[in-house]
């Protein structure tokens, strides 16, 4: 018998535009779609085009004057404070309008744009959607970013206005945010004009005279304001959110409006089998795409009551607090990544703490942002008795490419998998000169174009670096970055990934533009950074350093300088901890630094000698570097 999905995943394969034109008519449009999708217009053509709506208005509006104003949209848990907060329709769009009503005030318009760094506090949310009513673009920012990442972002977007808060709390340590965005507008080039700054309790923050507004203050004057929603192109941008490319120089990932609602709104339904007024919480930062499209925008477009949570899945206070919270709040669905389930099976592996709450409404958990590693997926099975669904996607598409579709009906789960692509991808396994693989065979994991709607269009005002990046390699393709295989059913494979990204407790994070900083110390010559397996974090960065020849200072208070630096460049995000020197990197005859070989002999993999080595003593001499410091393995 088929199964629901494979009958809507073959209706889409059939006829692409009618599937997608059905799917628009779920949402609410000042002016509705006529034509689907346009392969003349952007880089590879573009979704509902001519139409007009509104994202804040799919979110808050339409689910008030539906006469749900007074039921639950938000629900906020803070483990670091203890506060919790709960907010209707009505209640959300008030905070929201005045929101709006400030920014109009202070001259943000449409298609302006805004920077919001910003703590887990429902006012972060409630800004992005007052962007979303204004037509302004905004860029959200994770807090765990330091001043030079911020600037890079003001600067690439080109911010008229940056919102804040005085603090971010974290287990133990009180956030200063505020010192942090003074320096990064110090560095940025482009100078936003405004800063409205929400002061927490836990710290206050300095105003500067002028350029900074009390974030309170401003938004008081307004609350009452009627600030109508502005309609918007469906292709206009919706927000920019940056992500981690091959260099330093972040690429600005643009979602438009129409497509993003579209597809958004089907996945709620289909995907994670959700209906309007039951609760979702995806347990991730409104800094990542996962929390813009499941914290956000997707819960709200459906109707669907979402959770903020500020807060860690360990040690706030102990690993029992994801099951407080799915108790406390009847959630049917929990969304997060593998890596806090591998930090709290390591505290609870029996649990105990779990068996205290019970969950009677809990449907099924989802996991993503890195791969499901079999033994944590299936300590999740025994422990839940529910679905645990691995799904695969990354802030380009912004939604699921492929899943295992709780809506549709659930298909078998392989282990391992994240199991078929969803309707709109069309995926292939190519070798590196573009041809199709065998069943089985590790390839080029890429999707044929055009994308569905909510993928990106493009990057920020740069369509050749969107196409050289990601369509020039494989013509007709995108390419996903990720290698990976299909086996005989299709099920797909992602095992890693083809740049130099790694993942960090579900972080993205280039180990390239690790490099950049580490070469910025006076005393290294050469530097490489990889990526060493963690039984908790997925993978953690680990840095080598060449001194330069007359380099006599000791060489630990090098590798703590190099350390700080990467801290103080990129941010505590980095999680960079090692850094080993070394006499000499172990490169090939041609050059090429054997990054991967570092790898394995780092994760105790058994390795071989490369043939194409240049020098083979200089592995043996990594080798025991890393055996001092704890890592590492013989060669076979
Ligand atoms: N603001 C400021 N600093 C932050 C921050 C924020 N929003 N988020 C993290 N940091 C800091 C942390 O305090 C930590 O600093 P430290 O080096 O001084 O300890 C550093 O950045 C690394 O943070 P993190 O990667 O979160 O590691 P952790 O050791 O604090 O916690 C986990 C480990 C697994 C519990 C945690 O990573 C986690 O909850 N992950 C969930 C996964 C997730 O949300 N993924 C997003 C994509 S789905
Ligand atoms: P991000 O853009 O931060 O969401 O990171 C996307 C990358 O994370 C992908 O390209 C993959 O390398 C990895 N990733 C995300 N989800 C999964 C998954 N379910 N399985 C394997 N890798 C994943």
């Amino acid at each position: 018998m088929q199964n629901g999905y494979h009958q809507v995943y073959a209706a889409w394969k059939q006829d692409p535009e009618g599937f997608w034109r059905e799917a628009a008519a779920d949402i609410d449009w000042f002016k509705p779609p006529e034509r689907i999708f346009s392969p003349d217009e952007g880089v590879y053509g573009r979704w509902f085009s001519e139409a007009e709506t509104n994202t804040c208005y799919n979110c808050l509006d339409r689910h008030a004057t539906a006469g749900r104003g007074g039921e639950t949209a938000i629900l906020f848990d803070s483990a670091m404070t203890g506060e919790k907060r709960r907010f209707t329709y009505d209640e959300a769009l008030g905070e929201v309008k005045a929101i709006a009503a400030t920014l109009l005030e202070i001259g943000i318009g449409k298609g302006d744009r805004v920077i919001l760094y910003m703590p887990m506090v429902p006012e972060a949310v409630f800004a992005m959607l007052a962007c979303a009513r204004i037509g302004a673009v905004h860029s959200v920012v994770f807090g765990g970013f330091a001043a030079s990442e911020l600037a890079a972002r003001i600067d690439d977007s080109g911010a008229k206005l940056v919102i804040t808060a005085s603090c971010g709390l974290e287990p133990g340590r009180t956030v200063a945010y505020k010192p942090l965005v003074d320096q990064a507008i110090e560095l940025a080039r482009m100078k936003p004009e405004r800063c409205l700054v929400l002061q927490r309790p836990q710290l206050q923050a300095e105003l500067a005279g002028g350029r900074d507004q009390d974030f309170e203050a401003a938004v008081a004057r307004h609350r009452g304001a009627e600030v109508a929603c502005v309609p918007v192109k469906s292709t206009d941008p919706l927000y920019i959110l940056y992500t981690s490319g091959t260099t330093g120089q972040p690429k600005g990932v643009v979602r438009d409006n129409g497509g993003h609602m579209v597809a958004l709104n089907w996945s709620m339904r289909n995907i994670y089998g959700l209906r309007p007024g039951e609760v979702f919480w995806t347990a991730s930062d409104i800094g990542w795409v996962v929390g813009h499209s499941y914290i956000v925008y997707a819960p709200l477009i459906a109707g669907v009551t979402t959770l903020i949570y500020e807060g860690k899945p360990v040690g706030t206070p102990d690993a029992g607090v994801f099951w407080r919270i799915v108790s406390e709040y009847r959630v049917r669905v929990l969304f997060t990544a593998p890596t806090a389930f591998r930090a709290i099976r390591r505290e609870d592996g029996e649990g105990e703490l779990l068996r205290q709450y019970p969950m009677p409404d809990f449907r099924a958990l989802f996991l993503a942002g890195e791969r499901a590693d079999p033994e944590t997926l299936k300590w999740a099975e025994r422990m839940f008795g529910v679905p645990v669904i691995d799904h695969w996607w990354q802030t380009e598409t912004g939604w699921s490419i492929a899943a295992n579709p709780l809506g549709l009906g659930a298909l078998p789960v392989k282990h391992g998998s994240p199991t078929l692509p969803m309707p709109g991808y069309d995926i292939a396994v190519l070798d590196d000169a573009g041809h199709p693989v065998e069943a089985g065979t590790l390839g080029n994991i890429v999707i044929k174009l055009p994308l569905p709607p909510g993928c990106l269009p493009t990057l920020w005002k740069a369509d050749d670096r969107f196409r050289s990046a990601y369509l020039d390699e494989f013509p007709g393709y995108y390419k996903t970055a990720d290698a990976g295989c299909v086996d005989e059913d299709g099920y797909l494979f992602v095992m890693s990934r083809t740049d130099d990204i790694i993942n960090c407790a579900g972080h993205r994070l280039s180990t390239g533009a690790m490099e950049e900083v580490c070469a910025r110390h006076p005393d290294v010559a050469e530097c490489a950074v990889i990526g060493v397996t963690d039984a908790v974090k997925g993978q953690v960065p680990c840095g080598f350093l060449v001194l330069k020849r007359d380099v006599s200072r000791e060489t630990p208070a090098i590798e703590s300088e190099v350390v700080a630096m990467i801290r103080q460049s990129i941010g505590p995000v980095a999680a960079f901890k090692t850094a080993i020197t070394v006499n000499r990197l172990p490169k090939t005859r041609s050059g090429k630094i054997l990054r991967g070989t570092m790898q394995k002999i780092a994760d105790g993999i058994p390795w071989k000698m490369p043939a194409t080595i240049d020098d083979p003593a200089i592995l043996e001499e990594i080798a025991e570097a890393l055996r001092k410091r704890g890592f590492g393995s013989l060669p076979m």
